[in-house]
């Protein structure tokens, strides 16, 4: 059996930070969403793994390189534009062979891992095995319907009004029967090749398609609020470490880690939170649930619940919460007076402002 992991694609509902760097690049407790995955994969013995990339591929291949460090080997495929999910099964077609395969989304992430999912796929081999969740805002993603007795019937992309709350998750298992069905399809409404009708055009050629619904946590990292909520969780697992310095003025309180490199003074930290590599915090409250990345700087502030992204600063700023901060972002008080508000902010932006 392969994998196929697909991390090419554009990240809109995360500009402007993703229009520097890959969405699945983003880390959650300081570690790209994309390697939960791949070690996901590596668990469910899978080592044979195409990743399909795109414009960002530079910057995957830097982090992900041949694989080794998660036990996989790891073959790049190139897609020349993010034309849909199925359009990377259909320029995979010469990697994945007649072979088994899992298709994985790289800005999924599967609490668990996919063992016992990939485990009941090879012991009943369905032409395809797709895995559903209930979700609140079912128009944001693939919906399924299911008759009474459990079986899948239809499939939808993003409907304007879902026929359940059933969401696919981004982790799909197919025969070589998929590939009859990429070749028939046209570019939907978004001008994209969509797995969802491929997986149609199976039902409707009356091959089997199985779904299981998982209630184990889930999601999909495409927007901030999940970003941070996936963040908690795996800090919430993390195990207490001091790699750094921490001087004897600070009060670390529970699940804190502390990366090699990193310097915490006159600082309070209370866990669960990660202190990254390189980082220096200087007379500063870090609350739960907050992942500090590598080469930041955080003086006189206080920050909770949020994500900072590789060599930010936050100097003089309280109270800064529910917040995700791109790369060498530099966050500063306003000056008191006048009463003015003055931005400059990327396209797409999106600013709250108490006034
Ligand atoms: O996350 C689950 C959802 O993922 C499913 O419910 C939907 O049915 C499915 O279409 C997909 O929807 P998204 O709109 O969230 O997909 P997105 O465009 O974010 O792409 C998912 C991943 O695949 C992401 O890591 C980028 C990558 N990708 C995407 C496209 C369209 C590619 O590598 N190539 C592509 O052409």
């Amino acid at each position: 059996m392969k994998a196929l992991v697909l991390a090419g694609g554009t990240g809109t509902r995360l500009r402007p930070i993703t229009h520097t760097s890959a969405k699945q690049l983003l880390p959650v407790a300081n570690k790209p969403v994309l390697f939960y995955g791949l070690e996901a994969i590596a668990g469910a013995g899978i080592h044979d793994v195409g990743l399909v990339v795109g414009d960002t591929a530079a910057a995957i291949e830097a982090a992900v390189g041949d694989g080794s460090g998660f036990g996989i080997r790891v073959t790049y495929i190139r897609q020349q534009a993010p034309l849909g999910l199925a359009h990377a099964v259909l320029v995979a077609r010469d990697f994945l062979e007649d072979e088994d395969f899992v298709m994985y989304l790289g800005d999924n992430f599967i609490v668990g891992g996919i063992t016992a999912l990939v485990g009941e796929f090879a012991a009943t081999r369905p032409d395809a095995q797709i895995m559903l969740t209930r979700v609140p805002d079912p128009s944001e993603f693939g919906v399924a319907q299911l008759d009474q007795s459990g079986q899948v019937i239809g499939l939808e992309e993003k409907p304007r009004q879902p026929k359940s709350d059933l969401a696919l998750v981004g982790v799909y298992m197919f025969t070589p029967a998929v590939h009859e069905a990429v070749r028939q399809l046209k570019p939907s409404w978004r001008g994209e090749l969509e797995i969802t009708e491929a997986i149609q055009w199976l039902i409707d050629n009356g091959k089997a398609v199985r779904s299981t619904t998982i209630t184990g946590y889930w999601k999909d990292t495409g927007n901030v609020t999940d970003m941070l909520e996936v963040n908690r969780l795996v800090l919430e697992t993390i195990e207490p470490r001091d790699d750094g310095v921490v001087e004897r003025d600070c009060e670390i309180i529970g699940r804190v880690v502390v990366e090699p490199g990193a310097q915490v003074s006159g600082s309070r930290i209370v866990g669960p939170a990660i202190i990254g590599a390189g980082t220096k915090v200087t007379g500063s409250y870090i609350g739960p649930y907050t992942a500090i990345g590598a080469d930041c700087l955080i003086d006189d502030s206080e920050i909770e619940y949020s994500i900072l992204l590789r060599g930010a600063s936050v100097r003089g700023v309280r109270r800064i919460q529910a917040s995700l901060i791109g790369h060498n972002a530099e966050v500063t008080p306003a000056p008191r007076v006048p009463q003015v508000h003055r931005l400059v902010l990327g396209d797409h932006s999106k600013v709250q402002i108490s006034s």
